[in-house]
C-alpha cells in the first residue's frame, strides 16, 4: 500500500505528464513546428542523418525545461516582490527608474541595461534566496575535496545558500542591500545562483531576462505591499521558497 506522500507524488507526476503531453500534442496538431524552443526541439534532426527526437525524448526535454525553468524563476520573482515590499524606499526608486526608462510602454529585453537598480535587486534576491540552493554531486572515483577524502560513490552537495551568505565575502550577509551590486566587483565563486562549471544552468540568461521583463512590467505601474511583511521562514525543498503564502496588495496607477 503506497503511503499518502507517495500517492500524492504519483498524482503530481501524472498531472505534470498530462500538461507536458498536451503542450506537445497541441503543437503537433497545428502541423507547424513554430519558431520557439518547442519548435526547435520538434525540428531537430540528428546531424549524422538520423531522425528527430522520439516522443519519449521530446517529452523528457520539455519536462526538464518546464521543471528547471518554471518554479526557479517564479520563486525568484516571489522573493523579489517580497523583498521590495519590505523596503518601500527601494521599491520607489526602482519604480522611478523603470518609469524613466520606459515611460508607459511595455519593457523589452533591450531595456534591461537601462535599469541598473532593478538588476541589482534581482542579483541581491538571487544571493539571499538562491532558488536552486543545493546542488548534489556523486564522486565517480576517489577524490579529495577541501582536504576531505571521498570514496567513489560518495554523495556531496554544494550549499549555494551558505556560500552566498558567507560574511567573509558579503558584509551584513543577511541584509537585503541591492546597492552592493552597483559598480562593485565580487569574489569569484562567492555568487553562484546558477551553479558553476560544466553543468551550469543553461537557462541563466533566459531566467534573468524573463525575471527582469516581468518585474519591470509589474513595477512600472504598480506598488506592491505584503501586509504584515509576509512569511519570514524558508522552506528548503528541491527549490528554496518562503514557508507560507505570499499575498500582496497591488496598487495600480494609470
Ligand atoms: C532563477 C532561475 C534559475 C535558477 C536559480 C537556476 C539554477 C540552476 C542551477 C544552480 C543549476 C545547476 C545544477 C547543477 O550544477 O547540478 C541549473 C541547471 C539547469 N537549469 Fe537552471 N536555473 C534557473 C532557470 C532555468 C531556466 C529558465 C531554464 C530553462 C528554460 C533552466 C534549465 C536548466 C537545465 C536544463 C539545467 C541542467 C543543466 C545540465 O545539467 O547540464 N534553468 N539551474
Amino acid at each position: 500500500m503506497p503511503t499518502p506522500a507517495r500517492q500524492r507524488e504519483r498524482v503530481s507526476a501524472r498531472a505534470l505528464d498530462e500538461i507536458v503531453n498536451r503542450i506537445v500534442q497541441e503543437r503537433q496538431a497545428t502541423g507547424a513546428a513554430g519558431t520557439d524552443l518547442l519548435g526547435l526541439l520538434l525540428a531537430a534532426r540528428d546531424e549524422n542523418g538520423g531522425g528527430g527526437l522520439s516522443d519519449a525524448e521530446l517529452r523528457d526535454e520539455v519536462m526538464t525545461l518546464f521543471l528547471a525553468g518554471h518554479e526557479t524563476t517564479a520563486t525568484l520573482l516571489t522573493f523579489l516582490f517580497l523583498g521590495l515590499s519590505r523596503r518601500p524606499d527601494i521599491q520607489a526608486q526602482v519604480h522611478a527608474e523603470v518609469r524613466a526608462a520606459l515611460g508607459n510602454r511595455a519593457p523589452e529585453a533591450v531595456d534591461l541595461p537601462q535599469m541598473p537598480l532593478l538588476n541589482a535587486c534581482i542579483q541581491e534576491t538571487l544571493r539571499l534566496y538562491p532558488p536552486a540552493w543545493l546542488v548534489p554531486r556523486q564522486a565517480t572515483g576517489p577524490v579529495t575535496v577541501a582536504g576531505v577524502p571521498l570514496q567513489e560513490g560518495s554523495n556531496v552537495s554544494v550549499n549555494i545558500f551558505l556560500i552566498q551568505r558567507n560574511a567573509r565575502f558579503w558584509p551584513q550577509p543577511d541584509a537585503f542591500r541591492p546597492e552592493r551590486w552597483l559598480g562593485q566587483t565580487r569574489a569569484p565563486g562567492a555568487f553562484m545562483p546558477f551553479g558553476l562549471g560544466a553543468r551550469m544552468c543553461i537557462g541563466n540568461h533566459l531566467a534573468l531576462l524573463e525575471a527582469g521583463v516581468i518585474a519591470a512590467l509589474v513595477l512600472r505601474n504598480s506598488t506592491l505591499d505584503v501586509p504584515g511583511g509576509g512569511p519570514t521562514g524558508l522552506n528548503a525543498d528541491v527549490t528554496l521558497g518562503p514557508d507560507g503564502p505570499v499575498m500582496a496588495e497591488v496598487s495600480s496607477e494609470s
